[in-house]
């Protein structure tokens, strides 16, 4: 019992020490710097906030569901067309890599540019849908379900928050905005979306609650 009394000292400053070295390595590794590129720094540097960033997806989403963006997000395999997002004409089908199935490409159709005239294909070089394996359907998701599939990995084509963020200009959401004759424009400009898109993914990417 003695012997015991004498070691408590002992054991006690193993403990301390222990613990002060837990903590030096454990706050050492937090305050590691995680992020090297402009992008990343300014991701991780902002402030996780749900209530600005479920507020900036109502714009997101918006956009995300306006005809520009869904009749190339649909939930089948065929593209919709139109401002009423009809069935397209011809039934082109996704194929593979969505760029068409046997005869029926899209680049058979769509050019690189614009071709002018009403009801004609709207234009752009790399036209086509997500592919078979990874169809990133926006069509019928609801707000919540869409903010949840936008930044899972294994349905976002393999995107981090950064190649999220490159993807507001990427050259299909462009084409969003250069629609063929007739048809009508996302609800906000280009600069609106972008700036809702990096706000809602800044902030924590929350998703709105299911409704
Ligand atoms: C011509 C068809 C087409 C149009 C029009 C189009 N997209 Fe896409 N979209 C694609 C394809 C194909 C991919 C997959 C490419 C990739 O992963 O890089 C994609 C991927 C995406 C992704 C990343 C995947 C995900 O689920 O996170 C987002 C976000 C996106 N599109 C948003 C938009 C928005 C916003 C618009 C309208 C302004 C739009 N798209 C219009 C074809 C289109
Ligand atoms: C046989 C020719 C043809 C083929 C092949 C074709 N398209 Fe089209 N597409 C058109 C035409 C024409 C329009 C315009 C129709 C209109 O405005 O009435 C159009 C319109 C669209 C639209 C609507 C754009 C918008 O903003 O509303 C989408 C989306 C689309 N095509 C996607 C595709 C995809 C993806 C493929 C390949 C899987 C494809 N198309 C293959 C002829 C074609």
């Amino acid at each position: 019992m003695n012997m015991l009394k004498n070691k408590i000292p002992a054991v006690i400053l193993v403990v301390l020490l222990c613990s002060v070295g837990i903590y030096a390595y454990t706050s050492q590794r937090v305050h590691k710097p995680i992020a090297t590129s402009p992008v990343e720094k300014k991701v991780f540097s902002a402030k996780k906030d749900s209530v600005a960033s479920v507020k900036a997806f109502e714009k997101v989403y918006a956009v995300l569901m306006s005809p520009r963006c869904m009749n190339c997000h649909p939930s089948g395999d065929i593209p919709l067309q139109g401002d009423d997002s009809h069935i397209h004409t011809m039934q082109p089908k996704r194929g593979v890599d969505g760029k068409g199935l046997y005869a029926m490409k899209c680049t058979n159709c769509h050019q690189p540019e614009n071709t002018p005239g009403p009801h004609t294909p709207p234009g752009n070089p790399n036209w086509h849908l997500p592919p078979a394996n990874m169809k990133m359907v926006f069509q019928d998701r609801t707000a919540h379900q869409l903010a949840k599939q936008l930044i899972d990995p294994k349905q976002n084509g393999n995107k981090d928050i950064k190649k999220l963020i490159e993807h507001a200009d990427d050259g299909l959401v462009l084409a969003g905005w250069k629609p063929a004759e007739g048809l009508k424009l996302p609800p906000m400009s280009h600069a609106e979306f972008k700036k809702a898109w990096i706000t809602w993914l800044e902030t924590g990417a929350y998703a709105p609650q299911p409704n």
